[in-house]
């Protein structure tokens, strides 16, 4: 009982205790510009909805930092969509879900999460060499979320877990030095591909906005695990359940980041094709 009003006040603080509806936005978050990964599928299978997304670029990267400072983070900015309103939270980002996913869902129990997590199974399921790799940031390979995945799904490969420190701020902020991101992905995609895997699943969201360079430093015969529609998908179908999809022609599109708006519009043209308004985002 106590728990209950407890996450009834904390939904109150946050402005979340109005009953969702159809008509309200769905809310994405990353830390940085990796989310727009998942975003490009959403609109594409959900164009009537409303989307607001939230990078919090002030404070990426995510991946070095421990999991119950990223937990920190991520409650803030859920707090900032809710208060939007939303009726649904994607939290698209890896490292985020594997710090917070579980803690937001018992904060807020009235509003649906939708968390990544690594794309293991698919890949498990493929594999004809029985390894397969991960790329993603120390957050996502240290939290609890990722053992549970391998544990379920994976126990009949090997999974060979790739760290990747730098590349998700590579990606965020030196898009035109293709040659140097071209070196930092081979270091990291070659052991891998050498140790004889032969799926890669991207365990970052910033990962599909480079897939092609991915693609090329595993080379031939590697195949390239990208979650981003599945996770899309995953919220389309959840809205559905729930009565809550948009009932409109087109949705309009919302950036907020808590970094350097340039940034993110910048990404939001390279990643989406619009020139979009990017506000400056406190939470
Ligand atoms: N995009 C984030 C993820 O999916 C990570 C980037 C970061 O380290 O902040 O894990």
């Amino acid at each position: 009982m106590k728990e209950i009003n407890r996450n009834a006040m904390r939904e109150k603080a946050s402005g979340a205790t109005r009953p969702t509806a159809a008509s309200d936005a769905v809310g994405v978050f990353d830390s940085g510009q990796g989310g727009l990964s998942i975003f490009r599928e959403l609109i594409a299978i959900a164009p009537a909805e409303n989307i607001v997304y939230c990078s919090d670029g002030g404070r990426m990267p995510y991946g070095p930092r421990p999991l119950a400072e990223v937990r920190r983070l991520c409650e803030n900015v859920a707090r900032r969509l809710l208060a939007v309103p939303v009726k649904i939270v994607v939290i698209a980002c890896n490292a985020a879900s594997a710090a917070s996913l579980k803690q937001l869902r018992e904060m807020f129990p009235g509003i649906p999460f939708v968390g990544m997590e690594p794309a293991v199974k698919p890949a498990a399921t493929v594999s004809r060499s029985g390894k397969v790799g991960v790329l993603a940031t120390e957050a996502t390979l240290q939290g609890e979320l990722f053992e549970n995945v391998v544990a379920r799904f994976a126990s009949k490969v090997e999974v060979l877990r790739q760290p990747c420190p730098g590349l998700a701020e590579f990606i965020e902020k030196r898009s035109g030095d293709a040659a140097g991101l071209e070196k930092l992905v081979e270091k990291f995609v070659r052991p891998l591909v050498e140790a004889g895997a032969d799926n890669l699943v991207l365990g970052c969201s910033h990962y599909p906005l480079i897939k092609d360079t991915i693609r090329k430093a595993a080379g031939e015969g590697v195949a390239i695990i990208d979650p981003s529609p599945a996770i899309a998908r995953r919220t389309r179908q959840l809205l559905a359940e729930k009565g809550l999809l948009a009932d409109r022609e087109r949705g309009t599109h919302r950036f907020y980041t808590s970094g350097e708006p340039d940034l993110l519009a910048e990404a939001v043209k390279r990643v989406l094709g619009v020139d979009a308004k990017v506000e400056p985002g406190t939470w």
